[in-house]
C-alpha cells in the first residue's frame, strides 16, 4: 500500500452526460429541462464543417441565455488536429459568461495536448479577469490516448473527468467493428460448440478507471450508438458501473433514464452496504477485524467497498 492517499474525485453527480449538436438550437431548452447531471454542447463531430462557426456562436449565446439549473455545463471543442479548436477556446473563454463549467477535449493523445489547451485557457482567464477556473474533461478515444492515459490524467489540476469514446477508439485501434460500444458479434469464446460473448472494451475501461482513481478524476463510459436497444445500453452501463465508472453518455434523451437507473445505487444495495458497515462496527467492538455477514466473510476491506456505495448514494441524494 502506498503511503499516498488516493485523491477524491469531484464531489458531484455525473451519472448521465447528455450530448446535443451546437448547430441544433432547438434541442438546448430540452437538454436543460432533462434529468441529465451533465450537459455537453457539441462543437466537434456532431457538427458539419460548414456549420462550425454558427454552432460556436449558438453555444456561446445559449450558455448565457438558457437556464441550465444546477447541471454541470460542458462544451466539447474540436480536436487539436483541426483548424477550429483554438478559436473554440478563445471565443468561449472571451465571450461566454461564468455559467460554463468545463471544456471537453476530444481525441487527446498525450499530456502535451492538455498542456497546450491549459496554456491558452490560463492566458485568457487572466487577461479577461475570469475568476472561475474552467475545468477540463477529456475523451480517451485513440491508441495514443490509451497508451498515455495515466500522464493525461495527471496533466493539469483542471482535469475533472475522462470518458471512453468507443467509436473513434475502435477506428484508431483498427478494430473490426462499426458499432458504437456494446457487445461485438465476433468477440466470443467457444466451449463445447457454444459461443460465450466477451467484452472488448474491458481493458480500455479498466485502464481509464485506474488512471482516474489514481489522480482523483471521474471515469465515465461514452456513447452507445443504438438508441433503440435499451437492454444493450443497460448491459453496457452495468458492466461499466461494475468496473468503477460513475456514469455514461446519452446521445438521445431516452438513454438518460437508463443511465440514471444504473448509476444510482439501488435502495437494496445501499441497505446491504449499510448493514455491512453495521456488522463491522459490531465486530470492532468485540475486537475482531473480520466477521460473517449473511454466510460470507467481511473484513476491513469490506468497509471500504461498502463506503463506496453509501458515499455515491449520499452524493447523488444531495446533488440532485
Ligand atoms: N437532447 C435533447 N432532446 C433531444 C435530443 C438531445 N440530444 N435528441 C432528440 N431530442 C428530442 C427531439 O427534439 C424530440 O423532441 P420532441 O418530442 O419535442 O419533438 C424527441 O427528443 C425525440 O427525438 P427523435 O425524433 O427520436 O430523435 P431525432 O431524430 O430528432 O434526433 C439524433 C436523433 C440522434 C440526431 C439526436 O438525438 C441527436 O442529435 N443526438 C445527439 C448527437 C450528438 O450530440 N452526438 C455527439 C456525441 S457522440
Ligand atoms: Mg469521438
Amino acid at each position: 500500500m502506498s503511503f499516498r492517499i488516493q485523491p477524491q474525485p469531484p464531489a458531484r453527480p455525473n451519472r448521465c452526460q447528455l450530448f446535443g449538436p451546437g448547430s441544433n438550437t432547438k434541442l438546448f431548452a430540452k437538454m436543460a429541462a432533462s434529468a441529465a447531471d451533465v450537459i455537453n454542447l457539441d462543437l466537434e463531430d456532431a457538427v458539419a464543417p460548414d456549420d462550425k462557426e454558427q454552432a460556436r456562436a449558438n453555444v456561446i449565446e445559449a450558455i448565457g441565455a438558457v437556464d441550465w439549473g444546477n447541471k454541470t455545463l460542458s462544451v466539447r471543442i474540436n480536436g487539436l488536429d483541426t483548424p477550429w479548436w483554438y478559436r473554440d477556446v478563445v471565443d468561449l473563454l472571451e465571450q461566454c459568461g461564468a455559467r460554463l463549467d468545463q471544456i471537453m477535449i476530444p481525441k487527446v493523445g498525450c499530456a502535451g495536448d492538455i498542456y497546450a489547451v491549459d496554456a491558452l485557457v490560463t492566458a485568457i482567464e487572466t487577461a479577461k479577469g475570469r475568476t472561475k477556473r474552467i475545468g477540463f474533461e477529456v475523451i480517451i478515444e485513440s491508441a495514443a490516448g490509451l497508451a498515455h492515459v495515466e500522464e493525461i490524467a495527471a496533466a493539469s489540476p483542471r482535469m475533472q473527468a475522462m470518458s471512453l469514446g468507443a467509436a473513434d477508439f475502435a477506428a484508431s485501434m483498427g478494430m473490426q467493428t462499426t458499432g458504437i460500444g456494446g457487445t461485438q458479434e465476433d468477440y466470443y469464446m467457444l466451449r463445447e460448440g457454444q459461443k460465450y460473448w466477451s467484452d472488448p472494451w474491458h481493458w480500455a475501461q479498466t485502464a481509464i478507471v485506474a488512471a482516474c482513481r489514481t489522480h482523483g478524476l471521474l471515469p465515465v463510459d461514452g456513447p452507445f450508438g443504438d438508441f433503440s436497444d435499451d437492454e444493450g445500453y443497460r448491459a453496457q452501463a452495468r458492466r461499466s458501473a461494475t468496473l468503477g465508472m460513475v456514469g455514461k453518455w446519452a446521445i438521445h434523451p431516452k438513454q438518460i433514464a437508463l443511465a440514471n437507473e444504473v448509476f444510482t445505487p439501488s435502495e437494496d444495495r445501499v441497505a446491504e452496504a449499510r448493514a455491512i458497515l453495521a456488522a463491522m462496527e459490531e465486530a470492532k467492538r468485540t475486537g475482531a477485524g473480520a466477521t460473517v455477514f449473511k454466510g460470507r466473510l467481511v473484513d476491513i476491506a469490506s468497509i471500504k467497498q461498502a463506503e463506496v456505495i453509501v458515499k455515491q448514494a449520499e452524493l447523488i441524494a444531495c446533488g440532485v
